[in-house]
């Protein structure tokens, strides 16, 4: 495990586990990291900073009210330090501060300060990992490309059994050492998303749209950001914040869609074709609202342009991921689609179903390409599309080798 030419920030928070921050410091330099510490008040209350100044080898900073470290603005410089941030242990108060940007404390006005990728490692009472506010922190987190190690499962130090334990600290500096050498995956490389539903318009007030929330199509653009890609992500009608280091186009149809593609496509390497673009869109847009007279009514409905089969026709054309989004027949289908779009991967997932696909934080995917196949998953999203791109990048590399 390399971490040679990091200088990691490691900010500890106040819960039992942070007792494990000393062993996670030795750690940390045993593969080769400069550290500098970062504390909570909270974590005082359970080891000194005197331990892991002793241990980091570097003062330890626990306020930012220091006059003498802030005499240079110190947070600002310690933030520019950082070439990684990892928050262990991770209180469920930590979690939500930096879900809402606070910055009333050291390590939180850290976090927005740094340009450096952040991890956060949670630790805490399984009922409070469980509790929504909780999930929806951590789900904010990771939308904004944050990474999450853990929570591990078992014994708790208050008596329960469940997930949010602290992972062990040689497992966080092998996650840490996982991220350094994903974050130069794909350094350099363009990679055009899309993402979302469209929405096909009838009349002024309605549409033919369908139920993709954008949740896979923006992960997979955040894990692509984090993996040091240049990101050009269209996206559908959703209401998603945009990850950090992605430029984002919104559009609203699949005309729009095929449109700002093919504007976009000139010099992309990879492009992921993640929205679910309608495949039908009304023949003729009514431009005043359709009253209702009739008993019944049929909408006369024409084919889209296929924008993954235009993509792969061009020339030169990048390297092509397409989805597939079925309620059976899976592999079958994910196949067929493989071939007759002539694309390079095929993401295959289960909809229709509870537990993944549309609208879920969590997926499972089938992925197919010529000669095999790879499921990644159950996991969340965030996972999911990592794992996603990390499996690009080793058969583009192949494919250009
Ligand atoms: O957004 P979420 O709520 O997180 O849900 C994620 C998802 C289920 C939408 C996503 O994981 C997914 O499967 N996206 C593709 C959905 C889809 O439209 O599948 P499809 O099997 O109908 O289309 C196959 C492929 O052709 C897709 O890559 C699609 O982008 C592409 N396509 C389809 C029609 C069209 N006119 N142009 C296209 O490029």
């Amino acid at each position: 495990m390399c971490l040679r030419d990091e200088r990691v920030l490691l900010g500890v928070s106040g819960g039992i586990a942070a007792y494990k921050a000393a062993e996670l410091v030795r750690r940390l330099r045993d593969a080769g990291a400069q550290v500098r510490v970062v504390m909570t008040d909270g974590a005082k209350r359970f080891i000194t900073p005197l331990t892991l100044q002793a241990l980091s080898g570097n003062p330890v900073r626990d306020s930012l009210w220091d006059e003498g470290a802030e005499a240079a603005m110190g947070h600002i410089e310690l933030a520019r330090w950082a070439t990684r941030v990892l928050v262990a242990p991770a209180t469920a108060d930590t979690l939500a501060r930096l879900a809402h940007g606070h910055a009333d404390d050291l390590l939180s006005t850290l976090v927005l300060a740094t340009a450096a990728p952040v991890a956060v490692a949670p630790a805490m009472n399984q009922q409070m990992w469980a509790h929504p506010a909780t999930q929806a922190n951590v789900a904010l987190l990771r939308g904004r490309g944050v990474q999450v190690f853990g929570p591990g499962a078992g014994d708790q130090a208050c008596g329960e059994v469940g997930p949010g334990r602290l992972l062990e600290p040689d497992e966080l500096v092998s996650a840490l050492a996982s991220q350094v050498r994903a974050s130069a995956m794909l350094a350099g490389v363009r990679v055009l998303i899309t993402a979302g539903p469209t929405f096909e318009d009838i009349d002024p007030v309605r549409f033919i749209g369908n139920r993709s929330s954008g949740k896979m199509g923006f992960a997979v653009a955040a894990a692509a950001a984090a993996m040091g890609a240049e990101v050009s992500l269209i996206a559908g009608p959703v209401a998603l914040p945009t990850p950090v280091g992605v430029a984002r186009i919104n559009v609203r149809s699949a005309a729009q869609m095929l449109a700002a593609v093919m504007d976009a496509l000139p010099g992309q390497d990879i492009y992921i074709g993640a929205a679910a673009v309608a495949d039908y869109t009304p023949a003729c847009v009514a431009d005043k609202k359709i009253k209702k007279t009739a008993a019944d009514m049929a909408v006369a409905l024409d084919r889209t342009t296929d924008i993954l089969a235009t993509v792969t026709a061009a020339t030169p054309r990048p390297f092509v991921v397409g989805f597939a989004a079925e309620t059976h027949d899976l592999e079958h289908y994910a196949r067929d689609k493989l071939q007759r779009k002539g694309l390079d991967l095929i993401a295959a997932n289960q909809v229709g179903c509870a537990g993944g696909g549309f609208e879920a934080d969590c997926n499972t995917l089938q992925v197919f390409w010529a000669d095999g196949e790879r499921t990644l998953g159950p996991d969340s999203k965030a996972v999911v599309a990592q794992q996603l791109l990390a499996l690009v990048a080793e058969r583009r590399a192949m494919a250009n080798a």
